[in-house]
């Protein structure tokens, strides 16, 4: 696979102290997703009027949109810790078993990626959702017996970017259920300004909009673009960022005017140039630009989807005449079968 610059993927970089020095702390500072923050307020208040355990939340949504953020503000409103996980790493029923010891009464457990939990794993998360017990078999083969540990009142939070792999059973036990999606420009705008106030590099309102608008309707590629620009404005001598040196600055950085990075053109380009603008299978098209699939399917293909620069059809993705046109290709032939998958 190739080496890629992360700054426009939506994808989470480990350790990443920036991310967690400007996260909202409360439902009051974090911007947008209006309907979804206002309901988890008042199943927040709810819980704690009742003196019980908020239900258990799944987030689902593109990656970046601020799942994580809004598992801690879940934990701080609820006045509880969070204990934090993620699918891929809870590789054995026991890995979950020891996470679940740890908790305390109405303590959040927050599982990301929970659709990567293996099935295994997931038959132990059931009793602990439902009946807050835990189920373990222990002893070795052929003298092993089954044993319940009660748990105290817990919430799971559960964050996927495809809620369509979760198993139905699973899915069921989640009372609460969001989606969050993608953010407008002015949204955007404001999550920068807040970031700069913290940081402390003034950024002018036209320069956050400017960054909102080039950053794929994502708060963690706009703060990361901020960063970066951020940089620029600093060695360059700037002590406020201003529309000039983030335009240069997103132009450095092969950000176009629609926030499409690198790795966008590249799939728009095999896509129109090798495929004649589809349609073509995923796999097909990952390999013909050395991505992964899930990175395609996860992090590339959403953003044109809701750009209209892709579509999907039950015999594959194919161009649409946007994105002709923003790569300057003409369109001079007939695009077959233009039928929606959904
Ligand atoms: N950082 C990431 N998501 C955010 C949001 N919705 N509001 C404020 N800051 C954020």
């Amino acid at each position: 696979m190739k080496e890629k610059d992360n700054v426009l993927d939506g994808n989470k970089v480990m350790g990443d102290e920036f991310e967690s020095n400007i996260r909202p702390q409360r439902l009051d500072d974090y911007i947008g997703q209006t309907d979804v923050k206002e309901n988890i307020r008042v199943f927040v208040e709810a819980a704690k009027m009742r003196d019980e355990s908020l239900d258990h939340v799944l987030l689902y949504g593109p990656p970046g949109l601020g799942k994580t953020t809004l598992s801690h503000i879940i934990a701080n409103e609820l006045g509880v810790n969070i204990k934090t996980a993620s699918g891929p790493s809870i590789e054995k029923s026991g890995d979950l078993a020891a996470v679940l010891s740890t908790l305390e009464p109405g303590d959040v457990l927050f599982i990301d990626e929970i659709h990567r939990m293996p099935r295994a794993v997931e038959e132990i998360l059931y009793p602990a959702m439902e009946d807050f017990q835990l189920d373990i078999i222990i002893g070795t083969e052929g003298s092993t017996k089954s044993i319940k540990i009660n748990l105290p009142p817990f919430t799971l939070v559960g964050a996927t970017t495809r809620s369509g792999d979760l198993s139905s059973p699973l899915r069921d036990r989640f009372g609460i259920v969001c989606k969050l999606n993608y953010y407008t420009d002015e949204e955007l705008s404001t999550i920068v300004k807040r970031t700069s106030k913290i940081v402390g590099i003034p950024i002018e309102d036209e320069a956050a909009l400017e960054l909102a608008k080039r950053s794929r309707k994502t708060p963690r590629i706009a703060n990361r673009l901020y960063k970066r620009v951020r940089d620029f404005a600093l060695v360059g001598g700037y002590e406020r960022i201003d529309l000039k040196i983030t335009k240069s600055s997103l132009e450095r950085l092969k950000v176009d005017n629609y926030g499409l990075d690198a790795i966008d053109i590249e799939y728009l380009s095999s896509l129109i140039q090798k495929f004649n603008g589809g349609p073509v299978g995923l796999e097909t098209i990952a390999t013909s630009i050395g991505e992964e699939v899930t990175t395609i399917e996860d992090v590339v293909e959403p953003f044109l989807l809701q750009e209209g620069f892709i579509k999907r059809t039950r015999s594959g993705r194919i161009a649409t005449e946007k994105s002709y046109r923003h790569l300057g290709i003409n369109h001079s032939y007939t695009i077959f079968d233009t039928q929606e998958e959904e």
